[in-house]
């Protein structure tokens, strides 16, 4: 089908990664540390410069297109679906006072949506890169652009998301996870050392939407949590916490256990970088599988279908830790497998999972890469 004039001689191609997050689970809005890392599965964008003052929105992979006009006012509107995520970029630059050159944008993904691989951070990050780079080129900064999409979905889209995922989107490198510190935006790309072993991403085949996920509630009752505290201390945010100030100071058993599970797995976040930097792999699946347990116990954003992929993946020699990545409630998981063992390791746990559930899994086996950049030659757009 063919969506736009010109010819794919005036064409400009862009990319933007998914990413996957080794450990540091709902620490980012809880002023935490996360580790998380920039992934080789990502999104696409064909783009044609038109001079013109409008910007035409279309997919290869969900229906709808939007024309967003670069001189009128930019609005939320849910019938627009996803076209939401870049027009509330859009929005959000020209406030900023950029003259963006009017475009025709296609995107083509193969980071499945609503599966916590991130696919809002790929399609706003992406957005902004190529919208910028008419003006900017690579020089954009980066940082910068990250937190600019972080308040696009906090403030357009409406989901309270912390820094990671835009983070990591921006600032990925190849076989490097980022030890971000979320209250200071400090970070460290920590090489990923996994000698014989692989990070694979196990996919649930369930769907979520964040919207409509219990992820604001959660982000509340830390917020609520951290209050109480602070009656007793000063305290910058959850995550500087302690253990001990959970177990004193917060009597409500809900929020006990957000808290108990912030504090934790902050401190889990920083020993695992240690770990993965020298390279112990049996440490850091084992600090995998406390996290996954706390998400579960303490946090509750697991979920059966989570659950049950981890337990089938743990329940594998090869595996030397697991647990669900992003949000949680469905979507992806990751395992740390021993490389040679994968093709094994994927049969039984597909296996597993589908006599438990009855749901097919995939599972991915994908690498850590780059950050969003331009010029990426072999795309499936069609001529
Ligand atoms: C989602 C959010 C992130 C982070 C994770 C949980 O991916 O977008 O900011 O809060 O959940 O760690």
């Amino acid at each position: 089908m063919r969506r736009y004039g010109g010819t794919a001689g005036d064409l400009c191609f862009f990319f933007a990664p998914g990413r996957v997050n080794l450990i540091g689970e709902h620490t980012d809005y809880n002023g935490g540390n996360v580790l998380p890392a920039a992934i080789s599965m990502g999104m696409r964008a064909a783009v044609r410069y038109t001079g013109g003052r409008s910007v035409r929105l279309s997919s290869l992979d969900q229906p709808g297109s939007h024309d967003l006009d670069l001189d009128g006012e930019v609005f939320f509107d849910e019938r627009d679906g996803w076209t939401n995520y870049p027009k509330g970029v859009a929005a959000y630059l020209l406030h900023a006072g950029y003259r963006l050159r009017g475009c025709e944008v296609l995107y083509s993904s193969d980071i499945p949506v609503g599966a916590g691989l991130s696919s809002s951070a790929a399609i706003e990050v992406l957005t902004a890169y190529l919208l910028l780079f008419p003006l900017l080129g690579d020089s954009v900064d980066r940082v910068w652009m990250a937190r600019m999409c972080q308040a696009v979905e906090n403030r357009f889209v409406g989901v309270g998301c912390g820094i990671m995922d835009q983070f990591t989107v921006a600032m990925g490198k190849r076989d490097t996870a980022i030890l971000l510190d979320c209250s200071s935006l400090k970070y460290k790309y920590i090489p990923a050392k996994l000698g014989d072993s692989r990070m694979v991403i196990m996919d649930t085949g369930k769907r979520r939407r964040l919207e409509e996920s219990e992820f604001n509630e959660r982000r509340r009752q830390c917020e609520q949590a951290l209050s109480v505290i602070r009656l007793h201390k000063d305290i910058p945010n959850l995550c500087s916490a302690t253990l001990e100030d959970v177990e004193a100071y917060v009597p409500d058993p809900t929020l006990q256990k957000r808290a108990r599970h912030a504090v934790s797995e902050n401190q889990r976040t920083m020993a695992a970088a240690e770990l993965l930097a020298r390279g112990d792999l049996e440490g850091f699946g084992s600090l995998m599988v406390e996290s996954h347990y706390s998400l579960k116990n303490n946090y509750e954003v697991t979920g059966p279908e989570l659950d049950a992929i981890v337990e089938e993946a743990l329940s594998q020699r090869a595996c030397l830790g697991a647990r669900m990545t992003g949000a949680g409630f469905a979507g992806c998981a990751i395992a740390l497998v021993w490389a040679a063992e994968v093709p094994g390791f994927r049969e039984k746990v597909t296996g597993g999972y589908k006599l438990r559930t009855g749901v097919d899994a995939s599972i991915y086996d994908c690498s850590l890469g780059d950050g969003a950049r331009a010029g990426i030659p072999e795309l499936p757009f069609p001529r």
